[in-house]
């Protein structure tokens, strides 16, 4: 459906975020595939795997070789997760031309993830961002447990914005905040992305992704929007969660993202059916049944009340 209201970004985080938690080993073509089904759903921004240690993430060990299968598509950006210099030469030898790098709220949770204190992790990424800024890739920064951490608890809003500021000052084009844990509410949301833009961060530079696990992701979409944000990440078929936060379930999935932004009026360019064809090709090769809402239900115009299948 064409938006009144205007342009929101879609960032699919399904095949890094997604498939890094499953347990299933799925076949690089597999991966490739699903990139593509996706892209051809008008996706313009898929994070397409990791560069960090396999002994870490042993399910995004085949970075390089997905990067080679994937098939490049004008206006389509495939961002790639690097946790430090190592990465980024990995990176760059693989042809790639957008960045994530990745730090948190709490040293607890980054010691955990990427080896590193928050302060430690800020300093690592400094000659990381610096050197994509120099080959004029994109870039984004991840705050994740913005809203609290699996070790430490409640986090307040003036921290993530702190450590956001720091990626700022890096030189990222966009940071975003991650509820890894899905333990944020609405009103969090809006908070957190006022001191943001009060903190001098022009909202179109940042992004919000959100966790499902307590079912408010949509929720905190809808205050997104209301508070500025025109950037949600999503996963298709909703997989994903993170192997060092404890009881971390499934990203907002994509479908149903999807599904709010049409019927809401927004502007995503991403069809709906191609959506959950990608979806349902992902948890067929997950051997899962697929259970987000939308996937289950199908969509639904409002306007006719035709169901999308
Ligand atoms: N790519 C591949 N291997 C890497 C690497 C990279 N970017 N960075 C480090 N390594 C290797 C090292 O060579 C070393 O290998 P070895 O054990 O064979 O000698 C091993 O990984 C450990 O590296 P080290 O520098 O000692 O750091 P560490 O053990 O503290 O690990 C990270 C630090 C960042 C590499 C690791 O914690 C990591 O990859 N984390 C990613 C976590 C993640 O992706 N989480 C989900 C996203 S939220
Ligand atoms: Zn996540």
């Amino acid at each position: 459906m064409a938006g009144g209201r205007g342009r929101v970004r879609i960032y699919e985080v399904g095949p890094r975020d997604g498939l890094q938690n499953e347990s299933t080993p799925i076949p690089t073509a597999a991966k490739a595939r699903f990139i593509e089904l996706l892209a051809a759903a008008g996706i313009r921004e898929i994070e397409a795997t990791s560069f960090v240690s396999p002994t870490a993430i042993p399910q995004l060990s085949d970075a390089e070789a997905l990067l080679r299968v994937l098939p490049r598509s004008p206006g389509v950006r495939y961002p790639v997760l690097v946790p430090n210099e190592r990465g980024l030469a990995r990176a760059e030898a693989a042809g790639v031309d957008a960045i994530a790098v990745f730090t948190a709220t709490t040293d607890a949770f980054t010691k955990r993830n990427i080896g590193m204190t928050v302060d430690e992790s800020i300093a690592a990424f400094r000659p990381v961002v610096a050197r994509a800024q120099a080959l004029g890739w994109w870039s984004r920064g991840y705050v994740s447990n913005a809203f609290g951490c699996p070790y430490t608890g409640r986090v307040e809003s003036t921290r993530a914005v702190e450590v956001a500021l720091r990626l700022v000052e890096l030189g990222v084009d966009e940071v975003c905040y991650g509820d890894t844990i899905g333990v944020g509410v609405p009103g969090q949301v809006e908070a957190l992305t006022g001191l943001t833009a009060e903190a001098g961060v022009p909202l179109d530079r940042v992004a919000h992704h959100f966790h499902d696990t307590r079912g408010t992701a949509l929720a905190n979409v809808a205050a997104g929007l209301r508070a500025g944000i025109r950037c949600f990440d999503a996963s298709a078929g909703g997989t994903g969660g993170c192997p060092y936060a404890p009881g971390a379930a499934g990203n907002l999935a994509t479908e149903d993202l999807v599904y709010l932004l049409d019927t809401e009026g927004w502007e995503t360019g991403v069809s709906l059916e191609g959506v959950l064809g990608a979806a349902r090709f992902i948890s067929e090769a997950l051997g899962k049944p697929l259970t987000t809402k939308v996937g289950r239900a199908g969509g639904w115009d409002p306007a006719t009340g035709r169901a999308i299948p």
